[in-house]
């Protein structure tokens, strides 16, 4: 089974988690984009969904999907969206592709959370996959000073690159993440951090993971 069937298999297997006659929330990426791609056959069950890019606003308006903005709504049933990495906790990195702020703050209206991936994004300690974090531009320099000294790690703004809110991400290589809820704090404390891509706080509370041997549920 290729890496893409098992996010089809994902993407499929979270219809399951569709509240009918809600407002769901989803997410961003390639296998965000699968789910995007199997909601569009149950469509009319959903009264809409809140976007968490404009990347996937698009996609879901393309399919026919009514795009709500997050102030219009009062609720949000479940959430839906990839990751970069899980620890066995549900305790995520996210934002390889640039919207983990808007993901975040989806995320934390959601009742539920149900983050789709496949089999490669489960590790035992997170921080192979570089830790992105979104800054004010004019904060890039000192917040990666104050990062190197405070957390570790080697930071990096990531190139040619700008967040749907104009900011920049500078993604932290080479930590090892025990302490992810702790971690999430002390970056986000950095004065011109917007958020970071550690998703502990309000982590995932199911995954759904694509296997050679079909999908697998863990729960947090
Ligand atoms: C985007 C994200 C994505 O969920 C994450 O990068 C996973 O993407 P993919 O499904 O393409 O592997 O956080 O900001």
């Amino acid at each position: 089974m290729t890496q893409d069937e098992m996010k089809l298999a994902v993407a499929q297997a979270a219809l399951k988690y569709v509240v009918k006659d809600t407002i769901i929330g989803v997410g961003t990426g390639s296998t965000a984009n699968f789910f995007i791609d199997a909601l569009a056959t149950m469509k009319n069950d959903i009264k809409g969904a809140v976007a968490s890019s404009i990347a996937t606003a698009d996609r879901l308006e393309a399919h026919g999907i009514k795009v709500f903005d997050l102030n219009e709504v009062a609720a949000i049933s479940v959430y839906i969206d990839g990751a970069d990495e899980s620890d066995d906790g549900l305790n995520l990195i996210k934002g390889g592709g640039g919207a983990l702020t808007r993901e975040k703050i989806v995320a934390a209206v959601a009742d539920q959370f149900v983050c789709i991936a496949d089999e490669s994004k489960l590790v035992s300690v997170m921080g192979n996959f570089p830790l992105p974090v979104e800054v004010i531009p004019m904060a890039a320099n000192y917040v990666m000073r104050q990062i190197t000294h405070k957390i570790g790690g080697a930071p990096s703004i990531r190139e040619n690159f700008m967040t749907d809110n104009g900011n920049l991400i500078i993604d932290i290589a080479g930590l090892k993440i025990t302490h992810a809820k702790a971690m999430e704090t002390e970056l986000n404390s950095i004065v011109g951090v917007v958020t970071n891509g550690l998703f502990a706080q309000r982590h995932a509370n199911v995954l759904l993971l694509g296997t050679p041997n079909g999908v697998k549920v863990v729960s947090a």
